[in-house]
């Protein structure tokens, strides 16, 4: 039987560093780390994520600014509140939930977020910084997955890591930091022909594909540690891309859902804040 990898409890710990952290910089410059987050419409799983950022930043001693947004915002007025949250000395990290009403050019409105504030690391900047090995501000869920894996023990070098998803939140990231972590990479996704002949060589599964328990327990590799980014929502429960049932009896570890990937993707996001603050103060 696998091991469960406790997202839970390994945020639990990682939160504790960061509210060390969060203290020591309001003791050093006299007011607290500050995170923006700003939600547009009502989407029905972004409200419960936005709900859960700003609980965890509350957690950790770290300011939130929430903006709550009606469902026809204008993008010039989107845009003129991101300006605004730019200038504002006060804001560390700002977040724009996705998805965004499709009205509003998503790509334009992440552009427009200076890269040094951008907690989620989605601006072209910091993908471009990811891609290249630069200092970058990395997104959540990949930065998230990586610890996840390293707290088995495991080593990722040299591992036939197989990324099934290729979204620009969650699959591609993940990839480019797993290849940066000297595993072999093959990214997989909706289309791939015959993906059970990709998944059986992982020895580091990474399910973020969006589909209700499409890895089954054949279709992984004996002692491979497999991880779960699926939220799929069926009759008001929470299933995982992976058949947990079926996966914990071939696998060596895995994450649950809920209870894995989730809360680490937001104890990322106050790193993330976090580091921003220290780093603008150092210039
Ligand atoms: N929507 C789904 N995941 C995320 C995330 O990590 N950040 C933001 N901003 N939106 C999301």
């Amino acid at each position: 039987m696998a091991e469960i990898i406790d997202g839970k409890a390994l945020s639990a710990s990682i939160k504790e560093d960061l509210a060390a952290e969060a203290k020591r910089y309001e003791e050093s410059y006299g007011r607290k780390v500050g995170l923006a987050v700003v939600k547009v419409g009502h989407d029905g799983a972004s409200e419960v994520y936005v709900r859960n950022k700003i609980a965890a930043c509350e957690k950790v001693g770290v300011r939130s600014f929430a903006y709550e947004l009606p469902e026809d915002e204008s993008e010039e007025d989107l845009l003129a509140l991101v300006d605004k949250l730019n200038d504002d000395e006060e804001v560390d990290g700002i977040l724009v939930q996705l998805p965004l009403p499709a009205h509003l050019n998503e790509k334009k409105v992440l552009a427009r977020i200076r890269p040094e504030k951008d907690a989620d690391g989605f601006h072209v900047v910091n993908a471009g910084g990811l891609m290249l090995g630069l200092p970058c501000t990395k997104p959540c869920t990949p930065a998230g997955i990586i610890e996840l894996i390293k707290s088995t023990g495991a080593k990722i070098a040299g591992k036939h890591a197989v990324v099934v998803g290729r979204s620009n939140i969650v699959g591609k990231p993940c990839a480019m930091l797993l290849l940066s972590e000297n595993a072999t990479v093959t990214i997989c996704h909706s289309r791939t022909v015959d993906l059970a002949s990709y998944t059986r060589q992982a020895d580091i599964l990474v399910a973020a594909v969006g589909i209700k328990q499409l890895i089954k327990g054949d279709m992984i590799k004996p002692g491979a540690i497999v991880i779960d980014v699926g939220m799929n929502r069926d009759n008001g429960k929470l299933y995982g891309d992976v058949d947990f049932g079926e996966a914990e009896k071939v696998a060596s570890y895995i994450t649950p859902v809920p209870g894995g990937v989730g809360p680490m993707t937001v104890t990322m996001l106050l790193k993330n804040t976090i580091e921003s603050a220290f780093r603008c103060r150092k210039g």
